[in-house]
């Protein structure tokens, strides 16, 4: 292996030819999903209305079972079942709902949706899920729900969150998008909280061939709300004719058959391929876990991570590198990481709060400000995040071939941090604030 960096002409670590569909490409497509896709044209049953007999059904009864709760129901996508589910437990208008200022932003724009107020929450520096101290803080006599985010596939403390809920009188919304499978004291992801939402987006670990959601809940009522919110507020139970009689307002947001005969067939293997997964990336973290000030994703004895997304944070005090900010290290450790064929990437470069849109549409007495969450800025500062590759439990030498980048960079530290030094450097999330005219 050549010392010398790709990032200054020398050859590329992780090479193109061998980082090849079979190894890397998500989600894996097998017969058995070509023969379950062409199932539903013979079928000819391609909705949710489907009386029990059709894809969208079996798949509400299989995610159920797995999940261990009594009702689930299938949406068309992630940020439709959050939705559904704020609109299933009727809030007022304006009550506030706790939710974690780093995650993808369809955790939080159902709030606003629904005509409820966001109140972002910083996280915890080592789990990057929301802080359940910080949470606390933000209750106020207003706060009726909270939105626990299990980012990255590792679910939240959810002990802590659930005792804090029960004190303030508050419904926990699971977030499991990214985390499913993932099991918390022996229980699965969107188990825990009153009414919890999962993707099926075609990244997620538990994918459709495009998009999809899923809604999981114990309690019937809460499930019927649900499935009134699905379909324009009409009252389809199994049996039912239809009246056309819209009891709420509400859309449509349904999942086809197709999307849910193809995540019938992923979730037949998510167990096996959360296993092989889990073996690969933590040999991987591992070999990472060797290199000073770089801090791999930790995984509490009470939890298991679903490994979505790997987050490394760089922290630039063990290297003895007097004067150089850790947004730039990781500014320069991402571009010399990336020129060795590694794609690391940010993952979110603003936290919620500073995101443009909640910036101008929130209500004009509460000013959202990037600085009232300084954990979330620190790691979006100072970590690149790894996605989609690992996924495929086949990737094993692709993240050996990562692996070797890593250390080859760290062999060249002394090099590259004079470069970290020199630069004007500006944190990432200058660009969105630039939008409005706010850095
Ligand atoms: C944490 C989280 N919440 C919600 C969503 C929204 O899901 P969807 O893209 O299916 O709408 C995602 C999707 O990326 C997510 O990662």
């Amino acid at each position: 292996m050549s010392d010398k960096l790709a990032m200054f002409g020398g050859p590329r670590t992780v090479h193109r030819a061998d980082v090849t569909a079979d190894r890397i490409g998500w989600p894996v497509v097998t017969d058995a999903e070509h023969a379950a896709v062409r199932g539903v044209f013979d079928k000819g049953l391609y909705t949710s209305n489907d009386a029990g007999r059709g894809e969208v059904s079996a798949l509400q009864r299989d995610w159920a079972q797995y999940v261990g709760v009594r009702h689930c129901a299938a949406v068309a996508n992630g940020t439709a079942a959050l939705e559904l589910a704020l609109a299933a437990l009727d809030l007022e208008p304006g009550a506030e709902v706790l939710v974690p200022a780093l995650t993808f932003i369809g955790s939080a724009v159902p709030i606003a949706q629904r005509g409820l107020v966001p109140v972002f929450v910083d996280i915890d520096p080592d789990t990057y899920t929301i802080d359940p101290v910080a949470a606390a803080a933000a209750i106020t006599p207003r706060t009726r729900a909270v939105i626990a985010v299990h980012l990255h596939g590792l679910p939240c403390d959810m002990a802590a969150l659930r005792s804090l809920a029960e004190r303030h009188g508050l419904h926990v919304i699971e977030d499991a998008a990214q985390a499913q499978g993932a099991r918390y004291q022996g229980r699965r992801t969107g188990s825990f909280g009153a009414v919890n939402a999962t993707s099926l987006n075609v990244v997620k670990n538990l994918p459709t061939c495009g998009e999809g959601g899923l809604i999981t809940t114990d309690d019937e009522d809460l499930y019927e709300r649900v499935v009134l919110h699905r379909q324009f507020g009409e009252d389809l139970r199994a049996g039912r004719e239809r009246d056309y009689l819209s009891r709420v307002l509400a859309g449509n947001a349904k999942l086809s058959a197709v999307q849910a005969a193809f995540t019938r067939c992923q979730l037949a293997r998510l167990d096996a391929d959360s296993e092989r997964r889990d073996t690969v990336v933590r040999g991987f973290l591992g070999r990472l876990a060797e290199l000073p000030g770089l801090r791999v994703p930790v995984c509490p004895d009470d939890r298991t991570h679903a490994w979505h997304i790997l987050r490394l944070r760089f922290d630039p005090e063990p290297l003895d590198a007097v004067g150089v900010a850790s947004g730039a290290l990781r500014a320069v450790l991402q571009r010399a990481l990336r020129a060795e064929g590694v794609p690391v990437q940010p993952y979110q470069i603003v936290p919620l709060p500073g995101q443009p849109a909640f910036r101008r549409t929130a209500d004009p007495t509460r000013a959202y400000r990037v600085e009232d969450h300084p954990v979330s800025a620190a790691v979006i500062e100072d970590s690149v995040t790894l996605q989609r590759w690992h996924l495929n439990p086949a990737c094993g030498p692709v993240l050996d071939a990562c692996a070797d980048a890593f250390e080859k960079v760290w062999a060249n530290l002394p090099r590259l941090l004079p470069v970290a030094r020199s630069m004007d450097y500006r944190p990432p999330w200058h660009a969105a604030l630039a939008l409005e005219g706010a850095a």
